[in-house]
């Protein structure tokens, strides 16, 4: 080793031993005479002393950069009074240098590293290495190393199997676009990269492996957010012979064991988590990952709409829609900025405006308040227990667009008002979604989870009749208004497997084409099997407190899907193309 020690490891129990540390120029200061130089690996840093009556040595230091790469041996030594620092753990001692070798030069680095200062996404993804000797970056990479690392021992020792699924797979598309890659061998036919291994678990339960756990890379062709990433890795648990109590109770345990390792800091909100179906969670909260930390809930106030004075909410009740109402303690103080802000949040989610009250001892002010009549203003606001100096936001629409767009604005008062606390962790679990909603671009039937998913026992008449009032057993574990996981209690059934194919359109030609494997495994005895998924970015970046997935990924791609590191995608040469049997069309 070119070392003795780490640059994290020494300690006043080490005064006077001669010791070799190898690292990095992390700063180096002049001190009339004296050269301080922290040294850092990703131990820690050492301060290491230059002295001026060691020439040769002297005139090494003034030169040495931020960066350079250096070997050095010396004596450690208490440091002097008040020179020392309690928040370095080796902020006691110094290394004395008697030796130094340059391993390496270091040109100026593009950003600093010795400072948490905002480089520019660009440039940090650019030079990832660079970025990644940050201390914020380390953090979060030794953070997800474990938090990994604890998963898999929290598997491993509950009798799972860990199976390597292969990357290079037929095209078995479970909802968003696949990447493709040419095969060189057999011309005009692809493989494809999984978006999960959601079919391969699934036959490994056929296989009889019973407990099936991997930390699986997946890949999705899809428009980026700060949540998302074309490769991303999720843990993936598929079990046989259980019920989805069972997937969700594991999963919990899990859990909150890892919250005790990574986040022994924070408090989870509620054990055991939370269980809200699909419809609750809408209807409460306006979004099927809620963030429970705060309160705020909707109350449903259209059955005390019907056919009132104010034309908007009759109407929409009329409809077959529904009045949301929010309380917003305290809101009556908002200015109207504050509600016109708030209105444009809702819009996006298809609102047409949103209504208010502000709500005085006696008299209240808003335009539903006249309308309504002070009788009918009495009983709103009493349904959703206001008091003097709240604001009640009203939203009145068909379901889907009032509670989405309530949701939003809930949201957005969360964030405005604070009430989101970094140091609680809130998991709940949704359950009972929906198995199959409109898709808005073909206006077909879509799966919600995916199309392997179990529709309710009780709802399987409703695939002959109305299948988009089905609901699955599917659930999904939310963290603080993010979905951290999903899952679902799979078919096993090769005839309900094709009535799902039936009513998503997929005719037995294109079914046996895309899921024959499947469907064939299913006649070999398949047993009753559920699992889930955990998106393990998302769970990092939440328990590191970051603010966009990328930040914990070692080399992410940006948002417009490109790596700046590597250069990727890139232009390839026309012989290998040519191998490939793919010709480039021009745009
Ligand atoms: P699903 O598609 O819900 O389920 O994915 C599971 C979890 O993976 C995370 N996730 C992502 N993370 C980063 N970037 C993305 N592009 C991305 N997409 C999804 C989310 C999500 O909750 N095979 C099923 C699971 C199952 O049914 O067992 C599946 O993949 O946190």
């Amino acid at each position: 080793m070119l070392r003795t020690h780490t640059c994290g490891e020494l300690r006043k129990d080490h005064t006077g031993e001669s010791v070799t540390l190898s690292g990095w120029v992390h700063r180096r200061r002049d001190h009339g005479g004296l050269i301080f130089v922290d040294l850092r690996d990703r131990y820690g840093f050492t301060q290491i002393v230059f002295d001026p009556k060691h020439k040769d040595l002297f005139t090494i230091a003034e030169h040495i950069r931020s960066e350079w790469v250096l070997q050095i041996t010396g004596t450690v030594r208490a440091r002097v009074a008040g020179a020392e620092r309690d928040e370095n753990p080796t902020g006691h001692i110094e290394v004395e240098v008697a030796k130094i070798v340059v391993l390496n030069e270091a040109e100026t680095p593009p950003f600093e590293i010795d400072q948490d200062r905002d480089a520019g996404e660009e440039l940090r993804l650019t030079y990832r290495y660079l970025d990644l000797r940050r201390e914020r970056m380390q953090r979060n990479i030794l953070l997800r190393h474990t938090m990994l690392q604890h998963i898999r021992s929290f598997f491993y020792d509950r009798g799972f199997v860990e199976i390597e699924t292969p990357i290079l797979i037929k095209g078995t598309p479970e909802g968003s676009r696949e990447y493709l890659v040419p095969s060189r061998i057999y011309h005009g036919e692809f493989y494809v990269l999984p978006q999960s291994p959601q079919q391969l678990k699934q036959l490994s339960m056929v296989a009889g492996f019973d407990r099936y756990m991997q930390i699986a890379r997946c890949f999705r062709d899809e428009d980026q957010r700060g949540d998302r990433q074309p490769e991303f890795t999720q843990v993936d648990v598929e079990m046989s012979f259980v019920e989805a109590n069972d997937v969700m109770q594991l999963t919990e345990e899990a859990l909150i064991s890892l919250v005790k390792k990574a986040r022994p800091d924070v408090k989870i909100q509620s054990e055991p988590f939370p269980r809200l179906t699909y419809d609750e969670a809408m209807s409460r909260y306006g979004s099927d990952k809620p963030d429970l930390r705060f309160g705020l809930e909707f109350t449903d106030i259209s059955a005390l709409c019907k056919g009132c004075g104010f034309g908007v909410f009759a109407k929409t009740v009329e409809a077959n829609g529904v009045v949301q109402a929010l309380c917003v303690p305290g809101g009556a103080e908002s200015s109207r900025k504050e509600i016109d802000d708030l209105t444009e949040v809702a819009k996006i989610y298809g609102a047409k405006g949103l209504a208010w009250i502000k709500v005085g001892d006696d008299t209240h002010e808003g335009v539903p308040v006249e309308k309504l009549g002070a009788e009918k203003t009495g009983e709103i606001l009493k349904a959703v227990q206001a008091k003097a100096g709240d604001m009640v936001l009203f939203m009145a629409d068909q379901f889907d667009i009032a509670c989405a767009s309530l949701g939003a604005v809930r949201l957005e008062i969360g964030k405005r008002k604070n009430m989101m606390d970094p140091q609680v962790f809130a998991f709940c679990w949704v359950t009972d979604f929906p198995m199959f909603e409109k898709d808005a671009e073909t206006g077909g039937i879509a799966a919600v989870h995916h199309p392997f998913t179990r529709p309710r026992a009780s709802d399987v008449e409703l695939l002959n009749t109305d299948p988009l009032k089905a609901k699955a057993v599917a659930y999904d574990v939310v963290l603080n208004g993010s979905e951290i996981g999903g899952g679902s209690v799979r078919i096993h059934e090769p005839d309900l497997q094709k009535k799902i194919f039936d009513i998503l359109r997929i005719s037995p030609d294109d079914a046996e084409r895309r899921f024959g494997h499947l469907l064939r495994a299913f006649k070999f005895g398949a047993p009753p099997h559920g699992g889930i998924a955990w998106g393990v970015d998302r769970l990092v970046m939440l328990f590191a407190g970051e603010p966009n997935i990328r930040e914990v990924i070692a080399y992410p791609k940006d948002q417009k899907a490109k790596d700046l590191m590597l250069g990727a995608p890139s232009p390839m040469p026309e012989a290998q193309l040519k191998e490939l049997g793919v010709q480039i069309l021009e745009e």
